[in-house]
């Protein structure tokens, strides 16, 4: 044997016997469909402490392997009884989307190719499907068709994408090579977002961009929630007037409590008057710009310098995968290019494609595209149509069965599928002890929900509206019916009575 031979004959890889690689592959399918058959069943959050689920993982870094066998039994007895399940259909936190059967396959094909997307040659086919799929989200939101923009990990990196770029564009100093720093700067930079329903996502990205928390305004909103345009050119002015360089504002296409939609053509045509990056963040609701019958609501998105959208929240894509686009990507580009001789080779040629990471803050880049194009192949803007409206509709039947219940009170009307509510005894309507009342009514709720949460049947969170308490339902998953509806809410008020009658007894 040649010395190379000999040598190689002590190298090891990580890969397995093709034959093994096939029945462990088989196995876990079959677990997986084994899920997915049993999803309405199951508890939709495991009800362990935190301290007792960390414990349950806790253990030393192993040094010697295991056999992949014994590595994957862990998914059905540690992982599988300590997981919440988003895909459950009453799964209703956050604003989570609850994945699809074609992206969980999509997400294995992706990996075992494992392109990476930051650049074309690594991954010609993924840059490429990731731009069809970019423009092809566009059209579905009546976004103009020459936009740019990219897949990100979700709506926080988009918006802070967003922001950074607006930054770039608006700034009155050079702030790509000297940042903060140039001796040019004076003035405090402003964005502008609604105060009730404007994203923490926003305030997040002005402090990653050092620009500090109170760089965000917030500007009044109406009884509906949505941004009082009057006050925000009266804002503006007087921010430009005293000195401050205004230079975004954000306006929510769905948001975080209500799915309030602000006045975009409105705020549109502000960003005009005073030269202003209008950013949409529809991380939540954008999309529903798809649906003929609300259309009429996202009038002015498209004149936006730049929109969020989350396919992760109401496409029901798994973890992760968000989504900027941006109306001219020139702009994107300027705002993130730099150049090193070993991102691109040093002379141009034909084989040179587009390179994302160019365009934002990341260089390597997994293939999120991927579960999101085979979805939209395979459901179409049709079948995505008729999913968006199936939880318009479960979010209307629950405000139905609220308004007709005397010990429920609505917060808003439902725009799209997110709704907040409380519970709120009829016989405590008329206390004169206003702040007294709305305390226990906190607690009340509260309660409520951490009951419901630890009785596996429904994962809903609460949240404040107009200081407070509420039930807060993001109707998320392509699974839900009204049934599930229906069961939620009779559990709601069982547990509004019972705890209600048991605090009461407490406190008298
Ligand atoms: C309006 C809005 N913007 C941004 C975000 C942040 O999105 P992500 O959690 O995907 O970073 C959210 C999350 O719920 C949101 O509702």
């Amino acid at each position: 044997m040649s010395i190379l031979k000999t040598m190689e004959s002590e190298f090891d890889s990580l890969d397995l016997p093709i034959e093994e690689f096939k029945k462990l592959g088989y196995a876990v399918i079959d677990m997986i469909a084994q899920y997915y058959e049993g999803i309405r069943e199951i508890p939709v959050s495991p009800n362990g402490s935190s301290a007792k689920i960390e414990n349950l993982f806790r253990e030393e870094l192993p040094v010697d392997g295991q056999s992949p066998d014994t590595v994957i039994a862990e998914w059905q007895d540690r992982i599988l009884p300590n997981a919440t399940h988003l895909g459950s259909p009453r799964y209703f936190g956050f604003v989570n989307g609850s994945g699809s059967m074609i992206a969980t396959l999509a997400d294995a094909l992706a990996s075992s190719v494992n392109m990476n997307s930051g650049a074309w040659k690594p991954g010609p086919g993924a840059t490429e499907i990731e731009r069809i799929t970019v423009k092809w989200l566009a059209q579905l939101i009546g976004y103009p068709d020459r936009c740019g923009g990219l897949i990100v990990s979700g709506g926080t990196m988009a918006d802070f994408t967003a922001l950074l770029t607006a930054f770039r564009n608006k700034a009155t100093e050079d702030t790509t090579n000297e940042g903060l720093q140039s001796t040019e700067s004076n003035g405090r930079y402003r964005i502008y977002m609604s105060d009730h329903e404007g994203h923490i996502a926003i305030v997040r990205s002005a402090d990653m961009m050092n620009l500090g928390r109170d760089a965000v305004r917030r500007v009044p909103s109406r009884d509906d929630f949505t941004m009082d345009t009057t006050a925000l050119d009266r804002m503006v002015r007087e921010d430009i007037a005293s000195g401050d360089k205004p230079f975004c504002v954000v306006a929510q296409a769905g948001s975080i409590n209500v799915g309030a939609i602000d006045p975009m053509e409105e705020i549109a045509a502000i960003c005009r008057k005073y030269d202003l990056w209008f950013h949409v963040d529809g991380a939540c609701g954008a999309v529903g710009a798809m649906l003929p019958s609300l259309k009429p609501l996202y009038k002015g998105m498209e004149l936006a310098d730049s929109v969020t959208l989350d396919p992760h929240k109401w496409l029901y894509m798994p973890y992760e995968c968000g989504c900027l686009l941006v109306n001219d990507p020139e702009k994107l580009r300027r705002s993130f290019s730099i150049k090193a001789p070993y991102l691109r080779g040093t002379l141009p040629s034909e084989y040179d494609g587009l390179d994302f990471l160019e365009y934002g803050p990341q260089m390597s880049r997994g293939f999120k595209a991927l579960k999101l194009w085979m979805t939209l192949k395979h459901y179409g803007v049709k079948g995505y149509q008729k999913l968006l409206s199936q939880n318009i509709a479960c979010a209307r039947h629950l405000h139905n069965l609220v308004k007709a219940d005397e010990n429920f009170q609505p917060a808003h009307e439902p725009r799209l599928y997110i709704y907040s509510f409380r519970y709120f005894p009829q016989d405590l309507r008329e206390e004169h002890d206003k702040s007294c009342i709305n305390q226990y009514l906190d607690v009340l709720n509260q309660t409520i929900i951490d009951k419901i949460q630890l009785s596996g049947l429904a994962f809903i969170m609460t949240s404040k509206v107009r200081n407070s308490v509420v039930i807060r339902m993001s109707v998320c998953s392509h699974r839900t019916t009204l049934e599930d509806i229906e069961i939620v809410f009779e559990k709601l008020a069982m547990l509004g009575q019972a705890i209600d009658s048991k605090l009461r007894k407490t406190t008298a």
